[in-house]
């Protein structure tokens, strides 16, 4: 049995005394130790604390690591991503560019419908090459779990094989893995006019099968005009609900038409993107359980107005960070980035961020018994900056790499 002992961590950041979900004033608490040691086994956190109170370690040291300067964070949970994708869209981005709508392509069978078109024409052994890439690059960000969506295949075989190539990157992926099961994405043109066609596709044939392979572990609809009404969403996760999976939805993304209310109803573990909130929804959510999970990169990319976080956290909310990884809406799987957005553009303090985009993005994928935090027992994913001055620095310090190493199960993660 070996064990590592990090030494002179100018802060172990994240020792959070329990996996407790942290809304409203609590987001701002990160607890942290100055001048720590962290001793790490078997891929787990076995002890941690004072420099000073190192040698009250009565076990033999394999190897030691000094960390003089640097800081040590839990890695990143991000709790929304769609990374299983066949291609990129930087077509539609020039078309962005020269003034076309989002929804405008959308119409125009761009969009998720071209990402759709793609996936359909690619094998499932291509699509797991380059997710699994797509997964290697984002654990080197320092993403140490993250949750994936179907939602590119819009019919049996390809929602199925999207589903599969996540399963197969579940089995070989040294973090963990979530799959949801996004078939109510949007609907192809075939059923543009018929969605209750398309919608009985999803209930009666793709969720049998999702259901009896174990295919996923979340179920999540596109709550949004033009996309799938509340009713709609309702009946899907209803369906979905009978077979074990929890709502994880996307709402108010573009318009708020009472995806919040419906998502609470549901008992949903978290309600996504939330761009477009009114007092109401700001409200209810506040009274829920369920995480309302931010994905400002999707908001930056889209040029919408980023997410009302503060007055969110003013209001008691739970709220949670994620990239929202595609093609379409936020071609970037780099937590940092989100986490220093939140910072600059939502007025989130470092604290707060850290928060959501660790513990929080952990109880929305909920692992927060094993990942979010820095504890004894849980598992040893673990960001080391480079030599910064402060915990505030990361966000500030916007765009610049200042990771020196991540540990994944305890060890220096090389792709
Ligand atoms: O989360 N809004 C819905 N789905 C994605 C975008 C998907 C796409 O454009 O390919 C999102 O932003
Ligand atoms: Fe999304």
């Amino acid at each position: 049995m070996s064990n590592l002992l990090l030494t002179n961590i100018k802060q172990l950041v994240g020792v959070h005394g329990n996996n407790k979900l942290l809304r409203g004033k609590e987001l701002a608490q990160l607890p942290f130790i100055e001048n720590a040691y962290l001793l790490l086994e078997d891929g787990y956190i076995v002890a941690f604390g004072k420099m000073q109170e190192v040698t009250h370690l009565q076990i033999p040291i394999s190897d030691t690591l000094n960390l003089q300067n640097q800081l040590v964070l839990p890695t990143w949970c991000d709790s929304h991503t769609h990374l299983v994708f066949a291609a990129s869209r930087e077509n539609e981005f020039i078309d962005k560019l020269k003034g076309l709508s989002y929804a405008e392509i959308a119409a125009n069978g761009g969009g998720i419908l071209n990402s759709a078109k793609l996936l359909n024409e690619t094998s499932e052994d291509v699509l797991f090459n380059i997710a699994w890439q797509r997964l290697q690059e984002i654990i080197a960000l320092g993403t140490g779990a993250v949750e994936i969506k179907s939602g590119y295949g819009l019919c049996v075989a390809g929602e199925l094989k999207m589903l599969r190539v996540i399963q197969k990157l579940k089995k070989k992926s040294p973090i963990p893995i979530k799959a949801s099961f996004l078939g109510a994405h949007t609907y192809q043109l075939e059923f543009k006019e018929n969605h209750q066609a398309y919608i009985q596709i999803v209930i009666n044939e793709m969720l049998p099968i999702i259901a009896k392979e174990n295919l996923a572990d979340y179920v999540d609809v596109f709550c949004e005009t033009g996309f799938f009404s509340p009713e709609e969403t309702k009946q899907i996760c209803t369906a979905a609900m009978q077979y074990g999976l929890k709502p994880k939805l996307h709402v108010n993304q573009l318009n708020s038409i009472g995806g919040v209310k419906t998502g609470i109803e549901l008992k949903s573990v978290s309600l996504d993107h939330l761009e477009v909130m009114e007092e109401e929804d700001i409200k209810l959510l506040a009274s829920a359980n369920s995480i309302g999970t931010l994905l400002p990169t999707a908001a930056y990319f889209l040029r919408m107005p980023f997410q009302p976080a503060r007055k969110m956290i003013d209001s008691n909310c739970a709220i949670a960070l994620a990239s929202d990884y595609n093609p379409g809406s936020s071609p970037s799987g780099n937590m940092n980035t989100v986490v220093s957005m939140s910072c600059i553009q939502m007025k989130m303090l470092p604290e707060e961020a850290i928060n959501a985009a660790t513990i929080n993005g952990a109880h929305a994928m909920e692992i927060a018994n094993e990942l979010g935090s820095i504890a004894v027992g849980k598992r040893a994913n673990l960001i080391v900056t480079k030599k910064i001055p402060s915990l505030a620095y990361l966000p500030y310090s916007f765009g610049t790499n200042l990771i020196d190493k991540v540990f994944i199960n305890g060890e220096i993660y090389k792709s």
